[in-house]
């Protein structure tokens, strides 16, 4: 059968980097604070020339470079954000354009954290239906622009960046053996919509709005819906949590990782924390971590790789991986 094998991977980050003592002029809180409740410690914030589509850019250049291939040998884009340049074109097409591709196609996903690991699914999908040989998956993400820097309560989570991945199609036997993608599970239910949500829109108020967010309520869906729908992934695959060599999971809070990691009973040196880094830098942040775990060699071609997300919507889903 047909496997979506990662052939490449990168990452880009904006220059600068804010310190969480940064924000203590700006508004009222404190290294401690941040740390204690959320593992952040920094985050990278775009500049005025740093954008969704250059930052994507830049990670779709290393994930190329990684892989050995050029934009030639591309056949898909797909970009996971929330922050598009602009309502529309998407911005897959911009990123299509800037790496000089003009054949093939593009095309954005929304699914706000969940982002990334909808796009591999997705990719996975196309790859598998014969409609692309080789797909990038691009998570990028400029959440600066969308935050209420007076709001104590969600400015600190946030950070900007881009990771992606190469997606090849190549040959397995149909086990867990195979290299590439082997189980997905997604959910969504819009009924917690309020819960975490951008306050403007094309269609409702024409303009882009600002992050809204009751956190304690995020925080109490988290774990349970993360659990339930890795759960699901490894019964669909057929393994346990022993099985893994590393879990990736989207790095928004430190606590909610930790608590997911304890619950499923996997061990915590298999767990990728990066939110330290980068903050919750939404749907970059799961492939920026991989970026991370694969340049200081702990991820390695033949490790099962279990990917997680939980945003907005809410949405949330597991991806399990071969590497
Ligand atoms: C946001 C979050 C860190 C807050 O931590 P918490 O332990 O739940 O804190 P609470 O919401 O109970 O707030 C405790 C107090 O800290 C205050 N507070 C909020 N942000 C603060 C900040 N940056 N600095 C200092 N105090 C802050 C609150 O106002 C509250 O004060 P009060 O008790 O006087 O009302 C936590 O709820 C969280 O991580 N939720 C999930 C968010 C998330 O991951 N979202 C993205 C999903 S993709």
């Amino acid at each position: 059968m047909i496997r979506s094998v990662v052939r490449g991977s990168g990452a880009a980050l904006p220059r600068r980097i804010m310190k969480n003592a940064d924000f203590e002029g700006m508004v009222e809180t404190s290294d401690e604070w941040i740390v204690q409740r959320t593992g952040i410690r920094q985050r990278h914030v775009a500049a005025d020339d740093e954008t969704t589509a250059s930052l994507g850019e830049g990670a779709a250049r290393a994930a190329l470079d990684s892989a050995g291939l050029t934009p030639a040998d591309i056949d898909l884009i797909v970009l996971a954000t929330s922050t598009p340049n602009n309502t529309f074109p998407a911005t897959a097409v911009e990123i299509q354009n800037r790496l000089g591709m003009h054949h093939g196609f593009a095309f954005d996903m929304q699914a706000v954290c969940s982002g990334f690991v909808y796009a591999v699914a997705t990719a996975d999908l196309y790859i598998r239906g014969g409609l692309a040989k080789r797909v990038l998956v691009i998570g990028s993400e400029t959440f600066s622009r969308i935050l209420d820097w007076s709001d104590r309560s969600t400015c600190v989570l946030f950070g900007d960046g881009a990771g992606a991945l190469v997606l090849e199609a190549g040959e397995g036997a149909g086990g867990v053996a195979d290299r590439g993608v082997l189980a997905a599970s997604l959910r969504s239910d819009g009924v917690h919509k309020d819960k975490l949500f951008v306050d403007g829109g094309p269609s409702t108020t024409g303009t882009v709005g600002h992050l809204r967010m009751e956190g304690r309520e995020v925080f109490k869906h988290a774990v349970g819906m993360i659990t339930d729908v890795i759960e699901a992934t490894f019964a669909q695959a057929g393994i346990t949590a022993d099985d893994l060599d590393w879990f990736v999971p989207h790095q928004a809070n430190k606590r909610i990782i930790d608590a997911s990691a304890k619950k499923l009973g996997i061990a915590e040196q298999k767990v990728v924390v990066t939110v330290d880094l980068h903050g919750n830098t939404s749907a970059a942040s799961v492939p920026l971590a991989l970026s991370v775990a694969v340049a200081d060699g702990r991820i390695k071609k033949g490790d099962l790789v279990l990917l997680e997300a939980m945003g907005g919507g809410f949405t949330w889903g597991a991806v399990l991986v071969r590497w």
